[in-house]
Protein backbone atom coordinates (compact mmCIF):
# COMPACT_ATOMS: atom_id res chain seq x y z
CA UNK A 1 0.00 0.00 0.00
CA UNK A 2 2.75 2.43 0.36
CA UNK A 3 3.67 1.66 -2.95
CA UNK A 4 0.72 2.65 -4.55
CA UNK A 5 0.26 5.46 -2.32
CA UNK A 6 3.87 6.83 -3.24
CA UNK A 7 3.48 6.62 -6.72
CA UNK A 8 0.02 8.37 -6.39
CA UNK A 9 1.39 10.99 -5.26
CA UNK A 10 4.88 11.29 -6.13
CA UNK A 11 3.97 10.87 -9.31
CA UNK A 12 0.63 10.07 -10.98
CA UNK A 13 -0.95 13.28 -9.49
CA UNK A 14 0.71 16.90 -10.21
CA UNK A 15 -1.97 19.37 -8.95
CA UNK A 16 -5.33 19.75 -6.49
CA UNK A 17 -7.34 19.58 -9.83
CA UNK A 18 -5.79 15.75 -10.79
CA UNK A 19 -8.27 14.36 -7.79
CA UNK A 20 -11.11 12.42 -8.76
CA UNK A 21 -13.16 13.43 -6.11
CA UNK A 22 -14.69 16.67 -4.15
CA UNK A 23 -12.46 15.47 -1.12
CA UNK A 24 -10.21 18.82 -2.02
CA UNK A 25 -12.45 21.40 -1.80
CA UNK A 26 -13.40 24.76 -3.69
CA UNK A 27 -11.38 27.64 -2.75
CA UNK A 28 -14.41 29.79 -2.50
CA UNK A 29 -15.57 28.52 0.93
CA UNK A 30 -12.01 28.75 2.74
CA UNK A 31 -12.43 30.68 5.93
CA UNK A 32 -12.03 34.37 6.00
CA UNK A 33 -9.56 34.58 8.63
CA UNK A 34 -7.43 31.50 6.19
CA UNK A 35 -6.87 33.90 3.70
CA UNK A 36 -4.76 35.80 4.68
CA UNK A 37 -2.15 33.12 5.32
CA UNK A 38 -2.76 31.13 2.65
CA UNK A 39 -1.64 34.43 0.14
CA UNK A 40 1.98 34.10 2.03
CA UNK A 41 2.03 30.98 0.93
CA UNK A 42 4.38 29.78 -2.39
CA UNK A 43 1.99 28.93 -5.38
CA UNK A 44 3.51 25.45 -6.23
CA UNK A 45 3.15 24.36 -2.37
CA UNK A 46 -0.88 25.25 -2.83
CA UNK A 47 -1.20 23.47 -6.21
CA UNK A 48 -0.02 20.43 -4.45
CA UNK A 49 -2.78 20.98 -1.74
CA UNK A 50 -4.38 17.01 -1.58
CA UNK A 51 -6.45 18.15 2.21
CA UNK A 52 -10.23 17.17 2.76
CA UNK A 53 -11.01 19.12 5.83
CA UNK A 54 -9.54 22.75 8.09
CA UNK A 55 -6.33 21.40 10.43
CA UNK A 56 -6.37 24.44 12.33
CA UNK A 57 -7.46 24.36 15.74
CA UNK A 58 -7.71 27.83 17.76
CA UNK A 59 -4.77 29.10 20.19
CA UNK A 60 -2.00 27.79 18.44
CA UNK A 61 0.56 30.43 19.63
CA UNK A 62 3.70 28.96 20.91
CA UNK A 63 2.86 25.48 20.21
CA UNK A 64 4.64 22.73 18.78
CA UNK A 65 2.93 21.12 16.19
CA UNK A 66 3.25 17.77 14.20
CA UNK A 67 1.91 17.54 10.95
CA UNK A 68 1.10 14.02 10.00
CA UNK A 69 1.14 13.23 5.85
CA UNK A 70 2.21 17.25 5.17
CA UNK A 71 2.55 16.48 1.86
CA UNK A 72 4.22 19.50 0.32
CA UNK A 73 3.46 21.61 2.89
CA UNK A 74 0.53 23.65 2.63
CA UNK A 75 -0.86 23.41 6.04
CA UNK A 76 2.37 23.18 7.78
CA UNK A 77 3.33 26.60 6.30
CA UNK A 78 -0.11 28.18 7.44
CA UNK A 79 -0.02 26.90 11.03
CA UNK A 80 3.67 28.19 10.99
CA UNK A 81 1.77 31.53 11.06
CA UNK A 82 -0.31 30.44 13.17
CA UNK A 83 2.29 29.23 15.82
CA UNK A 84 4.12 32.13 15.82
CA UNK A 85 7.68 32.59 16.08
CA UNK A 86 8.00 31.01 19.35
CA UNK A 87 6.22 27.64 18.32
CA UNK A 88 7.17 25.26 15.69
CA UNK A 89 5.76 22.76 13.30
CA UNK A 90 7.66 20.00 12.25
CA UNK A 91 6.04 17.57 8.60
CA UNK A 92 6.73 14.18 8.55
CA UNK A 93 5.55 12.32 4.93
CA UNK A 94 7.08 9.53 2.94
CA UNK A 95 7.26 10.74 -0.04
CA UNK A 96 10.32 12.15 -2.05
CA UNK A 97 8.30 14.61 -4.55
CA UNK A 98 5.77 15.91 -1.85
CA UNK A 99 8.69 16.37 0.36
CA UNK A 100 11.15 18.22 -1.82
CA UNK A 101 8.58 20.73 -3.32
CA UNK A 102 7.78 21.56 0.71
CA UNK A 103 11.47 22.03 1.04
CA UNK A 104 12.21 23.99 -1.98
CA UNK A 105 10.34 26.46 -0.47
CA UNK A 106 11.37 26.86 2.95
CA UNK A 107 13.31 29.93 2.90
CA UNK A 108 11.14 31.61 0.28
CA UNK A 109 8.10 31.29 3.66
CA UNK A 110 10.85 31.98 6.34
CA UNK A 111 11.57 35.16 4.76
CA UNK A 112 7.49 36.07 3.62
CA UNK A 113 6.90 35.11 7.72
CA UNK A 114 9.94 37.11 9.11
CA UNK A 115 10.77 33.39 10.90
CA UNK A 116 12.04 29.98 10.41
CA UNK A 117 9.74 27.56 12.54
CA UNK A 118 9.22 24.88 10.42
CA UNK A 119 11.00 21.42 9.44
CA UNK A 120 10.27 18.40 7.29
CA UNK A 121 11.32 14.53 8.19
CA UNK A 122 11.09 11.95 5.70
CA UNK A 123 9.24 8.94 7.74
CA UNK A 124 5.84 6.72 7.58
CA UNK A 125 3.18 7.63 9.72
CA UNK A 126 3.11 4.11 11.21
CA UNK A 127 6.39 4.32 12.70
CA UNK A 128 6.53 7.62 14.22
CA UNK A 129 9.25 6.23 17.27
CA UNK A 130 11.74 6.42 14.54
CA UNK A 131 12.03 10.06 13.82
CA UNK A 132 14.15 10.97 17.16
CA UNK A 133 11.39 13.06 18.18
CA UNK A 134 10.86 13.67 21.87
CA UNK A 135 7.49 11.42 23.15
CA UNK A 136 4.96 14.08 24.97
CA UNK A 137 6.22 16.53 23.57
CA UNK A 138 3.59 18.00 20.65
CA UNK A 139 0.82 20.22 21.84
CA UNK A 140 -1.09 19.31 18.41
CA UNK A 141 -0.64 17.08 16.38
CA UNK A 142 -3.03 17.24 12.93
CA UNK A 143 -3.11 15.08 9.54
CA UNK A 144 -5.02 16.33 6.26
CA UNK A 145 -6.48 13.32 4.58
CA UNK A 146 -3.91 10.73 5.47
CA UNK A 147 -5.01 7.85 8.21
CA UNK A 148 -7.12 6.47 5.30
CA UNK A 149 -3.81 5.52 3.10
CA UNK A 150 -2.22 4.20 6.30
CA UNK A 151 -2.50 0.57 6.22
CA UNK A 152 -1.81 0.27 9.98
CA UNK A 153 -4.08 2.81 11.72
CA UNK A 154 -3.69 1.01 15.31
CA UNK A 155 -0.24 1.91 14.94
CA UNK A 156 -0.67 5.70 13.71
CA UNK A 157 -2.77 6.39 16.52
CA UNK A 158 -0.38 4.57 19.17
CA UNK A 159 2.40 7.05 18.09
CA UNK A 160 -0.06 10.07 18.10
CA UNK A 161 -0.92 8.88 22.00
CA UNK A 162 3.00 8.88 22.33
CA UNK A 163 3.87 12.16 20.94
CA UNK A 164 1.32 14.08 22.65
CA UNK A 165 1.48 15.94 25.99
CA UNK A 166 -1.19 15.58 28.63
CA UNK A 167 -4.14 17.51 27.86
CA UNK A 168 -2.67 17.86 23.85
CA UNK A 169 -5.00 16.92 21.07
CA UNK A 170 -4.80 15.18 17.48
CA UNK A 171 -6.91 17.34 15.31
CA UNK A 172 -7.43 15.72 12.04
CA UNK A 173 -9.64 15.58 9.01
CA UNK A 174 -10.14 12.24 6.66
CA UNK A 175 -12.24 10.33 4.97
CA UNK A 176 -15.22 7.80 6.59
CA UNK A 177 -17.29 5.33 4.77
CA UNK A 178 -20.98 4.60 6.08
CA UNK A 179 -20.43 1.06 6.30
CA UNK A 180 -17.32 -1.02 6.27
CA UNK A 181 -15.21 -1.12 2.29
CA UNK A 182 -15.60 -4.54 0.49
CA UNK A 183 -12.20 -5.62 -0.74
CA UNK A 184 -12.98 -5.20 -4.16
CA UNK A 185 -13.13 -1.25 -3.67
CA UNK A 186 -10.07 -1.90 -0.93
CA UNK A 187 -7.66 -3.56 -3.42
CA UNK A 188 -8.65 -0.71 -6.07
CA UNK A 189 -5.29 0.80 -6.48
CA UNK A 190 -7.05 4.32 -7.72
CA UNK A 191 -10.11 4.07 -5.10
CA UNK A 192 -6.86 3.63 -2.66
CA UNK A 193 -5.13 6.27 -3.78
CA UNK A 194 -8.17 8.49 -4.05
CA UNK A 195 -8.48 7.97 -0.42
CA UNK A 196 -11.45 5.82 -0.33
CA UNK A 197 -10.73 2.14 -0.99
CA UNK A 198 -8.61 2.93 2.82
CA UNK A 199 -11.39 4.79 4.17
CA UNK A 200 -12.41 3.28 7.75
CA UNK A 201 -16.38 2.59 8.33
CA UNK A 202 -17.04 5.42 10.86
CA UNK A 203 -17.82 3.54 14.11
CA UNK A 204 -14.71 1.45 12.84
CA UNK A 205 -12.81 4.51 13.26
CA UNK A 206 -14.58 5.20 17.05
CA UNK A 207 -13.44 1.68 18.20
CA UNK A 208 -10.19 2.17 16.73
CA UNK A 209 -9.49 5.64 18.71
CA UNK A 210 -10.87 3.86 22.00
CA UNK A 211 -8.22 1.19 21.62
CA UNK A 212 -5.66 3.85 21.67
CA UNK A 213 -6.71 5.05 24.22
CA UNK A 214 -8.34 8.00 22.88
CA UNK A 215 -11.87 8.03 25.12
CA UNK A 216 -14.10 9.86 23.48
CA UNK A 217 -13.44 10.99 19.96
CA UNK A 218 -15.33 14.46 19.11
CA UNK A 219 -16.62 15.07 15.58
CA UNK A 220 -16.47 18.66 14.79
CA UNK A 221 -16.83 19.22 11.28
CA UNK A 222 -18.29 17.03 8.26
CA UNK A 223 -19.81 17.16 4.33
CA UNK A 224 -20.38 14.34 1.99
CA UNK A 225 -17.74 13.52 -0.64
CA UNK A 226 -19.20 13.43 -4.21
CA UNK A 227 -17.49 11.14 -6.71
CA UNK A 228 -16.86 13.19 -9.51
CA UNK A 229 -15.77 10.75 -11.94
CA UNK A 230 -18.73 8.92 -12.83
CA UNK A 231 -16.38 5.39 -13.57
CA UNK A 232 -14.97 5.09 -10.39
CA UNK A 233 -18.56 6.05 -8.92
CA UNK A 234 -20.12 2.83 -10.16
CA UNK A 235 -17.25 1.27 -9.18
CA UNK A 236 -18.01 2.09 -5.41
CA UNK A 237 -21.54 1.49 -5.52
CA UNK A 238 -23.87 2.19 -2.61
CA UNK A 239 -20.57 3.49 -0.20
CA UNK A 240 -21.23 7.08 0.91
CA UNK A 241 -17.79 8.76 1.73
CA UNK A 242 -18.07 11.81 4.14
CA UNK A 243 -14.67 13.75 5.31
CA UNK A 244 -14.98 14.63 8.60
CA UNK A 245 -12.63 16.49 11.09
CA UNK A 246 -12.04 14.89 14.54
CA UNK A 247 -10.46 16.14 17.77
CA UNK A 248 -8.79 13.39 19.99
CA UNK A 249 -7.70 14.62 23.40
CA UNK A 250 -4.97 12.92 25.60
CA UNK A 251 -6.56 13.15 28.60
CA UNK A 252 -6.54 9.79 30.72
CA UNK A 253 -9.18 10.39 32.89
CA UNK A 254 -12.02 10.76 30.23
CA UNK A 255 -15.28 8.08 30.39
CA UNK A 256 -16.50 6.27 27.51
CA UNK A 257 -20.07 7.71 27.81
CA UNK A 258 -20.57 11.39 28.49
CA UNK A 259 -21.72 11.71 32.11
CA UNK A 260 -23.80 14.27 33.79
CA UNK A 261 -22.37 15.94 36.70
CA UNK A 262 -24.49 18.40 36.42
CA UNK A 263 -21.39 21.14 35.62
CA UNK A 264 -21.33 24.16 33.12
CA UNK A 265 -18.66 26.08 31.87
CA UNK A 266 -18.72 30.30 30.84
CA UNK A 267 -16.58 31.19 28.34
CA UNK A 268 -14.63 34.14 28.14
CA UNK A 269 -14.71 35.26 24.72
CA UNK A 270 -10.96 35.53 25.03
CA UNK A 271 -9.65 33.27 22.50
CA UNK A 272 -8.20 35.13 19.63
CA UNK A 273 -10.61 35.36 16.78
CA UNK A 274 -13.32 33.72 18.81
CA UNK A 275 -14.50 36.67 20.76
CA UNK A 276 -18.40 35.61 20.30
CA UNK A 277 -18.15 32.09 20.15
CA UNK A 278 -15.95 28.93 21.06
CA UNK A 279 -16.81 25.74 19.23
CA UNK A 280 -15.19 22.78 20.87
CA UNK A 281 -17.18 20.33 18.63
CA UNK A 282 -20.52 19.61 16.30
CA UNK A 283 -22.57 19.73 19.65
CA UNK A 284 -20.48 22.67 21.92
CA UNK A 285 -21.03 25.96 19.99
CA UNK A 286 -20.38 27.92 23.35
CA UNK A 287 -21.39 31.51 23.64
CA UNK A 288 -19.51 33.93 25.01
CA UNK A 289 -21.24 34.41 29.26
CA UNK A 290 -23.39 32.04 28.87
CA UNK A 291 -23.52 29.28 31.53
CA UNK A 292 -23.68 25.92 29.13
CA UNK A 293 -24.06 23.07 30.75
CA UNK A 294 -21.17 20.07 30.29
CA UNK A 295 -21.19 16.65 30.68
CA UNK A 296 -17.98 15.03 32.66
CA UNK A 297 -15.81 14.39 29.61
CA UNK A 298 -16.36 17.65 28.41
CA UNK A 299 -15.66 19.50 31.74
CA UNK A 300 -12.25 17.87 31.15
CA UNK A 301 -11.76 18.65 27.68
CA UNK A 302 -11.90 22.30 28.43
CA UNK A 303 -10.24 22.10 31.84
CA UNK A 304 -7.30 20.01 31.10
CA UNK A 305 -6.12 21.54 28.04
CA UNK A 306 -4.45 24.49 26.62
CA UNK A 307 -8.56 26.39 26.90
CA UNK A 308 -8.88 26.06 30.52
CA UNK A 309 -7.64 29.69 31.12
CA UNK A 310 -10.53 30.91 28.54
CA UNK A 311 -13.42 29.78 30.52
CA UNK A 312 -14.92 29.82 34.31
CA UNK A 313 -15.56 26.23 35.38
CA UNK A 314 -18.94 25.59 37.34
CA UNK A 315 -19.11 22.43 39.77
CA UNK A 316 -17.45 19.14 40.61
CA UNK A 317 -17.83 15.29 40.20
CA UNK A 318 -19.20 15.18 43.36
CA UNK A 319 -22.76 14.02 42.52
CA UNK A 320 -23.65 12.07 39.38
CA UNK A 321 -26.85 12.67 37.15
CA UNK A 322 -26.90 9.85 35.04
CA UNK A 323 -25.84 9.56 31.18
CA UNK A 324 -25.54 13.35 29.86
CA UNK A 325 -28.91 14.13 27.40
CA UNK A 326 -28.16 13.43 23.73
CA UNK A 327 -25.14 11.14 24.12
CA UNK A 328 -26.02 8.82 21.24
CA UNK A 329 -24.44 6.49 18.65
CA UNK A 330 -26.25 7.05 15.55
CA UNK A 331 -24.18 7.69 11.97
CA UNK A 332 -22.81 11.29 13.12
CA UNK A 333 -22.82 12.80 9.98
CA UNK A 334 -24.69 15.00 7.85
CA UNK A 335 -26.65 14.80 4.57
CA UNK A 336 -26.42 11.24 3.06
CA UNK A 337 -26.83 11.44 -0.84
CA UNK A 338 -23.45 12.32 -1.12
CA UNK A 339 -23.60 14.42 -4.51
CA UNK A 340 -23.18 17.54 -3.33
CA UNK A 341 -19.83 19.23 -1.99
CA UNK A 342 -20.39 21.33 1.35
CA UNK A 343 -18.60 23.30 3.85
CA UNK A 344 -14.66 23.24 2.64
CA UNK A 345 -11.47 23.30 4.59
C1 LIG B 1 -3.95 13.03 0.34
S1 LIG B 1 -2.29 13.54 0.51
C2 LIG B 1 -2.46 14.83 1.70
C3 LIG B 1 -1.23 15.69 1.80
C4 LIG B 1 -1.34 16.90 2.72
N1 LIG B 1 -1.77 16.53 4.03
C5 LIG B 1 -2.24 17.93 2.10
O1 LIG B 1 -3.23 18.27 2.75
O2 LIG B 1 -1.95 18.40 1.01
C6 LIG B 1 -1.59 12.20 1.43
C7 LIG B 1 -0.14 12.41 1.84
O3 LIG B 1 0.15 11.49 2.88
C8 LIG B 1 1.38 10.89 2.63
N2 LIG B 1 1.32 9.55 3.25
C9 LIG B 1 0.40 8.58 3.01
N3 LIG B 1 0.61 7.51 3.77
C10 LIG B 1 1.72 7.80 4.52
C11 LIG B 1 2.44 7.06 5.49
N4 LIG B 1 2.08 5.83 5.84
N5 LIG B 1 3.52 7.66 6.06
C12 LIG B 1 3.89 8.91 5.69
N6 LIG B 1 3.25 9.65 4.77
C13 LIG B 1 2.16 9.11 4.19
C14 LIG B 1 1.51 10.84 1.12
O4 LIG B 1 2.84 10.75 0.75
C15 LIG B 1 0.86 12.14 0.72
O5 LIG B 1 1.79 13.18 0.68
Amino acid sequence: MHDIVQDYYGRQLQHSDDLKTSACCDISQIPAWLKPLLSRIHPEVLSRYYGCGLVCPPLLEGCRVLDLGCGSGRDVYALAQLVGPTGEVVGVDMTDEQLAVAEKHRAYHAESFGFNNVRFLHGYIERLDELGLEPGSFDVIVSNCVVNLSPDKDAVLRGVQRLLKDGGEFYFSDVYADRRVPDAVRNDPVLYGECLGGALYWNDFLRLAHRQGFTDPRLVDDRPLAITDPELATRIGNLQFFSATYRLFKLDILETACEDYGQAVIYRGSIPDSADRFVLDKHHDIQTGKVFPVCGNTWYMLHGTRFAAHFDFIGDFSRHYGIFEGCGSALPFDGQSGTTSGACC
